[in-house]
């Protein structure tokens, strides 16, 4: 059996005051993993649903609230059809297979997305987890699947042109709020830290408006590779960096 991964050192030196009420992650690098072991781009991705299961697991012990995965982006389409198909059937066999795990440990599954374009057997696997989940409530796991920070911002301005037409609205009314009530995490915090594995530096469309003042972390190791001491390393380089949201240092000193 695998020797458990040691992470209570990290574990000690994290300071419970300062912890985000969100992380967000770009789950990148499955391809270069398979890659450099030979194997196809497939098992990469089969990697990379293991090392999401870890992630989840550190996240709820450290009592995250909520934790959103980018697993398929609007523009992923664009991929070889096999490795497209190959990503739905994993998304539905992992949504099938961590019902239970989600349960036992009291997380609700939320969805970020446009689940019109996704098909039949997807929606209905996200459909059940979430409804099979919906009354846990010590975490929030959302995963991004045909998900685009853009797409998600025309949806919101079509709704809000929706509410005009329908003259339930006033152009005058719009404000950060609305807006912020027409995305995907509506009633959401907007994400503290986002964390993206293998050696790109780039938002890659992913929560574009949420990341206003998000703190960014970029790291080498692919996401296949990622441990539970990876997410804890991230978390303590977060909570080293000064936040000001456009303050100053000294105001914030008083606040
Ligand atoms: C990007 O890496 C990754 C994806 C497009 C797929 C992400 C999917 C998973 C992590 C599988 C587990 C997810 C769920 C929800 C079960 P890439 O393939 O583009 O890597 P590369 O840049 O090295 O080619």
């Amino acid at each position: 059996m695998a020797q458990a991964e040691q992470y209570q050192d990290l574990l000690a030196k994290i300071d419970s005051s300062k912890m985000p009420a969100h992380i967000a992650i770009i789950m990148d690098g499955n391809g270069r993993w398979a890659s450099a072991r030979n194997l196809p781009r497939t098992a990469g991705h089969k990697a990379g649903a293991e090392a999401l299961r870890r992630t989840v697991e550190i996240c709820r012990e450290i009592e995250l609230p909520v934790l959103s995965v980018y697993a398929f982006s609007t523009e992923n389409w664009l991929r070889p059809m096999e490795e497209v198909r190959f990503l739905m059937r994993l998304f539905i066999e992992y949504l099938h297979n961590e019902v239970a795990l989600m349960n036992r440990q009291n997380i609700r599954l939320g969805f970020l997305g446009d689940r019109t374009g996704l098909p039949d057997p997807v929606r209905k696997a996200l459909a059940e987890a979430q409804a099979a989940t919906a009354a846990n409530d010590k975490m929030l796991l959302n995963i991004a699947v045909n998900y685009g920070g853009r797409d998600e911002l025309v949806r919101a301005i079509r709704k809000i042109s929706s509410m005009i037409d329908k003259d339930k609205l006033s152009s005058t009314d719009i404000d950060e709020q609305l807006v912020a009530d027409c995305l995907d995490t509506s009633g959401k915090p907007d994400p503290d830290l986002i964390i993206r594995p293998s050696g790109e530096s780039r938002i890659s469309n992913f929560l574009l408006w949420q990341s206003a003042y998000a703190e960014l972390y970029f790291t080498k190791t692919l996401w296949p590779d990622f441990t539970k001491r990876d997410l804890l390393t991230a978390l303590l380089d977060y909570q080293g960096r000064k936040r000001r949201f456009g303050k100053t240092q000294e105001q914030i000193a008083k606040d």
